[in-house]
Parts: structure tokens; sequence; C-alpha cells
């Protein structure tokens, strides 16, 4: 039997290290060896966002050590891995560079090929590590920098039907953690404090809920959190508030799923129905569960990542390295880091598309 090819994938676009080793399986499905990611929480907590030069620094200081995890744990050694996989955007410059270099100089060495990927393609694809999906399919890509409705056409194509025109899902989530004095990264957070609270206490706004397609809108929702916080008194206030936003954007994004469902049978028949929904923001289960329901009332077959593998990390990347490497897709390590790179490069450019400002 032919070698299956292994695949070592480098992420560090923000504030999450992550070296992870991947290797196709008899069945052609990716098979996680190692997956490794040191969060950088501590550091940046204080700030109460990520500080792009502390975060260079760390990502510095770690990616050898991760990627030694990482081979460790795998059992293999480097003279095993066939091709190197790395976030080549978008991001953070001087975090995209970190990782990009490290693993053009590993594939340099080795003389292996090397292959630069959008970190938003390892988000779309990071589902077809626990599940068999076809093209096309729907994918809703809510993060922290990103959220947008994408057509699925294949590897590399992309077509958006929506995104958000001001503020992402998961920049929401923080904002509002944030005005509710909670720790950075507060998303995961307002997910458990809205357990406690009443999700009917506060009326909060659902921008462009009547309008815009299937875009998405999240900068009114949170000046809306900012005035009604002011008002807080007690621990109580503080739930109801977290359930009500929680309970917001849940509508928003069943109410924009259901147009975006429209717009994707428009365009592929009502045969292909796949719904997947990726990025930090789908690792919310109060979310996951609306977007399920929705896909049972519309006949969408709802695919979501497994929790672990929602937010950040680099068996995702080294996925659409194996994707990229059957199809001898292979980069020049003249190639650069590219902090804006929108998955569909004929939209419109706008801010949460690609973009992470
Ligand atoms: O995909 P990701 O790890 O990084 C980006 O590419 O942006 O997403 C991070 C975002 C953060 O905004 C974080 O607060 C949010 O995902 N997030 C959540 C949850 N877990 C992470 N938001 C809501 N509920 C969660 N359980
Ligand atoms: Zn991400």
């Amino acid at each position: 039997m032919s070698k299956k090819p292994v695949i070592l994938g480098i992420e560090s676009s923000c504030d999450e290290t992550a070296v992870a080793l991947i290797r196709e399986n008899n069945e052609g499905k990716a098979e996680i060896l190692s997956n490794i990611v040191s969060s950088q929480v501590d550091i940046h907590k204080e700030f109460g966002g990520v500080v792009p030069e502390l975060a260079a620094r760390a990502h510095i200081e770690k990616i050898d050590l991760i990627a030694k995890k990482a081979l460790d744990e795998s059992g293999l050694h480097l003279s095993d891995v066939d091709a190197i996989a790395a976030t080549a955007g978008p991001g953070l410059i001087v975090c995209l560079s970190v990782g990009l270099n490290f693993g053009k100089a590993i594939a340099a060495s080795l003389k292996k090929p090397f292959i630069a990927v959008n970190h938003l393609e390892g988000h779309a694809l990071s589902p077809k590590l626990n599940s068999k999906i076809n093209y096309p399919y729907l994918l809703l890509l809510i993060s922290g920098g990103h959220s947008q409705f994408l057509c699925v056409e294949g590897l590399g194509k992309y077509k958006r039907l929506g995104t958000t025109i001001d503020d992402a899902a998961g920049e929401a989530f923080d904002k509002t953690a944030k005005l509710l004095g909670i720790e950075f990264p507060g998303g995961p957070q307002i997910e458990v404090l809205a357990e406690k609270g009443d999700p009917t206490k506060f009326d909060l706004p659902k921008p462009i809920i009547n309008k815009g397609g299937c875009n998405l809108s999240f900068a009114g929702l949170k000046t809306a959190i900012l005035r009604v916080s002011k008002k807080i008194k007690t621990k109580q206030n503080k739930y109801d508030l977290a359930a009500s936003f929680q309970k917001t954007v849940e509508e928003i994004l069943y109410k924009k799923s259901k147009i975006a469902f429209e717009k994707f049978k428009k365009i592929n028949g009502n045969n292909r129905k796949t719904f997947v929904v990726a990025g930090g923001v789908a690792a919310n289960k109060k979310i996951r569960e609306i977007l399920t329901k929705l896909c049972k009332e519309e006949n969408f077959e709802a695919i979501f990542p497994p929790i672990n593998l929602c937010g950040d990390n680099a068996a995702m990347i080294a996925l659409v390295g194996l994707e990229k490497f059957k199809q001898s897709q292979f980069d020049d390590l003249s190639f650069p880091a590219k902090p804006r790179w929108q998955l569909d490069e004929n939209a419109a450019f706008l801010k949460g598309a690609g973009v992470k400002i």
C-alpha cells in the first residue's frame, strides 16, 4: 500500500500558537495525529484584548516547543512529513509572519512542498475532520473577526452570500462581556452566565433584521448593551442581560440563516442542502441548538465541528494543506503574509469578511 500523506500544519494568525500533524487514512479521511494549541490568554488578559507585539513575541518564544510537542505526540519524525502548511492570512501581520516563516524554514530544510493557507478556509473545512461533507454546502462562518454566509463550491471556491457590515458575532460576544466586567476573552463566559438569567428581561435591537438579505450587523446591539449595562445593579441583572444578549444573537442568526438557505437553494437547487457552522462562536451550545432546529424545519443537514475544533487550531490548517497537497497546489517560499485575505476574492471588500482590524 502506498504511503499516505502526512501534513504538518502551523497556525499563528492571532493569539493561539498551534501545530498539528494529520495523515490521510485508508478511507481518504484526515486523521489527527496530534493537535497542540497554546493560548496566550494570560498575556493579553490585563489589556482586555490582543496586543499584537506581545502576541508575536509569545509566538516566537513558543513555536518551536509547540512543534516539538506535536511531533512527539504524533510519534513521527520530521522526515515523515510530506508537506508543510502554514496560515498566511488573514490576521495580524506580526503574528502571521512568525508561523509562516517557521513553516517556510522547515519546508526549505526538508526540501518538501510548502502550502500557504487562508485561515478562514481552515474554519470552512474544519467539520471535514469529523464528518463527510460533499460540495457544495452553505457555510456560516462565525468567529472573532468574521461573520459571513458563503456557498462553498470546492477547495478554494467560495461565493459570499452575506456578511457582517460592521462587527463580527464573536466581537459582539467579547464586547458585551467586557461591558459586563467579564475578563477577556469573555465570549464563552457569556454563554455560562446566560444560563442563570432571564432572556426576556431586556428587549435588545436586532439590527437590519428585516432588510439587507442575509447580511448581518451587530454594532447597534453593542451600543444598546452599553446603554443598558450602565443600569445594572445586581448580579441577577447581569445574568439577565447576558441571557437577553445570547437570545438576541440566536434570533438574528436563526432569521438570517433562513434567508441564506433560500439564497443557497436558488443557486444550487433543492437536492444539496447541507449547512455547516464553523468558527469560535460555533462552540456556543445554544447557537448550535437553534441552528439545528432551523435545519430540521427547513430539511437541511446541520454539521458543526467538534467543540475543540471550533476555535483556532492547526489541525484545520493541516487539513486545507492535505486537500491542496492532493491537488498538487503548492506555494512558493516567497508567498507573503496577507493581513487581509477574503475567501471570495470577487466580493466587495468589507470588514468582517476577511479582514481583522
Ligand atoms: O475562530 P476563533 O477562535 O478566532 C478567530 O478566528 O477569530 O473565534 C474566537 C471568537 C471569540 O470572539 C470568542 O469570544 C468566540 O469566538 N467564542 C464564543 C464561544 N467560544 C468562543 N462565543 C460565544 N460562545 C462561545 N461558547
Ligand atoms: Zn479563527
